[in-house]
């Protein structure tokens, strides 16, 4: 848990934040680094706040002991805006209800229903629509914006017209736990910024990658706001330089439908080494092109780090045997929430062993039809038993055949 600091974002706007670090996030994703839970308190006359935190260990007594730190009771609080009801901004409300039972939620109408279903809130909800406001006094009107499907149906963003600071909630997050005393860009190295672009790329695979198209459509709609800041759900808060991540997240998305970068992610599994003797010599062909090579072994590798790599890549290796006339079950694992986050269009190889009559083609063309994939297949190695020295040669080939595939469509959209 981090230390109790509220930091200013700007004239009466504070921060308040809690790391969280030991779960899985959604249950299902590793964050060794932490991740940030924020939630912003928002001040006119009347005092918001905008966001909340999960009810995991602690994290809503510290939004309530930085609640007071910053003179700030509970019972002050006139408006909770829930841009997004999913539990990781919303169980403390239990908490919260406890304290207090009288604040006004605001949220969409989809939103109203989601309340009612998890904390059982039906009264004092004020729903929003696009372009609808709440004055708070002292000149701080906020302006809602719905944008559905990032993450769930009924998220809005929040914007507030005096300071210019977008509340975006997970639009824009990060995971990476932030320091509470420095949680601005303009106070990070370029070694943390970096930190938390890689964080949030892993974040958007994880748990934006699938809804890629209504992030798209969010980010017009909220395009032709004057935005000052951007002060997300999780991770740090932009306020020098907002359009870095607004424009990570544009590359984000545009990388669902591929081109992505000019990387290529290896991801290979083998009973016996049959299959494993095949990865060297592709890494080796796929690096003579020039592309930069990111390797996973399933199922050692964690499927939120093989998502974050393949998210980045133009190309994807497969390597795996036959399983059962079948493929390696932890590669159908790997490929089935690939083509579910919507990793689309990506140039591939497949090579692998087999022991009598192989099959994982069969399988692998289903996952791929299935989840309209619409990957781009070189012709596969497949191989009976132990490779030879002549099929190792031809997956080298192979490897830098579709590496220069890669840097060619990466050439390609980038117009050079
Ligand atoms: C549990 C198991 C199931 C297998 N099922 C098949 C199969 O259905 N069809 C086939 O051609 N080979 C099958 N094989 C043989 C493997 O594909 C073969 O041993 C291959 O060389 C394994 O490659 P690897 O060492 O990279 O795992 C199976 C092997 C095992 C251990
Ligand atoms: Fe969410
Ligand atoms: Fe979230």
């Amino acid at each position: 848990m981090s230390e109790n600091t509220v930091t200013e974002v700007v004239q009466g706007v504070y921060r308040l934040s809690a790391n969280v670090d030991n779960i899985l996030f959604e249950g299902i994703w590793p964050i060794p680094k932490g991740v940030a839970m924020n939630s912003y308190i928002v001040k006119g006359d009347k005092v918001a706040i905008i966001d909340g935190v999960c009810e995991w260990d602690g994290v809503p007594e510290t939004l309530f002991a930085q609640l007071e730190q910053m003179q700030v009771k509970v019972e002050d609080i006139d408006y909770v805006i829930l841009n997004h009801l999913e539990p990781d901004h919303t169980g403390w409300l239990n908490a919260f209800k406890k304290i207090r039972s009288d604040f006004t939620i605001v949220t969409s109408k989809k939103g109203a229903a989601v309340a009612e279903a998890f904390y059982g809130i039906t009264e004092n909800i004020h729903t929003v629509s696009s372009g609808d406001e709440i004055d708070l006094g002292q000149g701080r009107v906020l302006q809602f914006y719905e944008i559905p499907n990032v993450h769930w149906p009924e998220t809005i963003a929040t914007y507030d017209t005096r300071s210019k600071t977008l509340f975006p909630c997970d639009a824009f997050g990060s995971f990476g736990s932030v320091s509470s005393s420095a949680p601005y860009d303009d106070q990070l190295t370029q070694d943390e910024i970096d930190f938390f672009e890689d964080e949030a790329l892993r974040y958007y695979a994880n748990i934006v990658g699938a809804f890629s198209l209504p992030t798209r459509k969010a980010i017009e709609k909220l395009g032709p706001l004057d935005i000052q800041i951007i002060a997300p759900g999780h991770g740090i808060v932009w306020r020098k330089d907002p359009a870095k991540i607004v424009n990570d997240y544009i590359r984000y998305v545009s990388y669902s439908k591929g081109p992505a970068k000019p990387h290529v992610t290896v991801i290979w599994g083998s009973m016996y080494g049959m299959t494993e003797q095949g990865v060297q010599p592709v890494v080796e062909g796929l690096e003579s092109a020039g592309v930069t090579v990111h390797v996973h072994r399933i199922p050692e590798s964690n499927i939120s780090y093989i998502l974050k790599d393949v998210w980045q890549s133009t190309g994807v290796v497969l390597g795996m045997p036959t399983y059962e006339y079948k493929m390696f079950p932890p590669m159908v694992a790997a490929l089935d929430e690939i083509g579910k986050k919507k990793a689309l269009n990506r140039k591939a190889f497949r090579f692998g062993s087999y022991g009598w009559s192989g099959g994982a083609q069969k399988e692998l063309d289903e996952i791929t039809e299935r989840l309209k994939m619409n990957w781009d297949f070189i012709e596969p190695v497949e191989f009976k038993g132990a490779p030879s020295a002549a099929e190792l040669e031809l997956i080298r080939t192979r490897g830098r055949e579709l590496g220069e595939a890669v840097v060619q469509a990466v050439n390609a959209a980038s117009g050079s």
